[in-house]
């Protein structure tokens, strides 16, 4: 039997992945040491291998067919847009992909003005704002901290994740629009889903069950 392998993403969604796979009776308590600086785990009996790998990587490794399953983000399979099958809403890491700026800012948006959005996300700010609002922008592309940007005054605005708000507010900014809710989703190789039919649907199912089960 070939091995099932999980691209899961560093970091926040990590532990909670980890435990949601656990309950499903997927383990593999090895990936969450911190002091390993191994890059992939094995579960012999299970015929199953997990990997870390930053968020935007794990659309990447499940298109190329090098992981079967991935655990992402929406806003990163947003934005990556790669062929790969979304299988599952997982429904934790909750937040809205979000305009945000000063509250002043609000106006710029109502206007069709020329203005600058700074941003993790391009693709996802630039098709909101050519597709949904028909409004030309320029989108900046930045690596982090992106509510930096208008306070510094880099852009009039950020598109950017809000989740408890508190980054927001703590710099003087407020969300202006919403663009979508995000949380974190199961996407499968579309190889793997024919291949690999019959366990890929079981992992499916058994993880929904418990999905379903703790949402009773
Ligand atoms: C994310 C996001 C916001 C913040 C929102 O950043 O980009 O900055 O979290 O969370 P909040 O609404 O709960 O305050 P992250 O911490 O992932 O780091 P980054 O800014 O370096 O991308």
């Amino acid at each position: 039997m070939r091995y099932i392998t999980f691209a899961l993403t560093k970091g926040r969604l990590a532990d909670t992945t980890m435990e949601l796979l656990e309950k499903a009776g997927i383990t593999c308590r090895e990936v969450l040491d911190k002091k390993t600086r191994k890059l992939i785990f094995v579960n012999d009996e299970l015929k199953m291998k997990f990997f870390l790998s930053k968020g935007p990587d794990v659309p990447t490794y499940v298109e190329y067919g090098a992981a079967d399953i991935g655990i992402v983000g929406k806003d990163t399979i947003m934005e990556e847009g790669r062929n790969i099958y979304e299988v599952l809403d997982l429904g934790f890491g909750k937040c809205d992909m979000c305009v945000c700026g000063p509250r002043d800012a609000k106006e710029l948006l109502s206007h069709y003005e020329q203005i600058r959005v700074a941003t993790k996300y391009p693709g996802i700010a630039r098709d909101y704002f050519n597709n949904t609002k028909n409004q030309t922008v320029e989108i900046i592309k930045l690596n982090g901290s992106i509510e930096l940007a208008p306070i510094v005054g880099l852009s009039e605005v950020i598109v950017d994740i809000v989740e408890t708000g508190s980054t927001l507010k703590e710099n003087n900014l407020v969300v202006l629009e919403k663009i979508c809710p995000l949380s974190a989703r199961m996407v499968v190789n579309q190889v793997s889903m024919r291949m690999e039919n019959e366990r890929i649907t079981k992992i499916i199912k058994d993880v929904s069950d418990v999905l379903m089960k703790e949402n009773q």
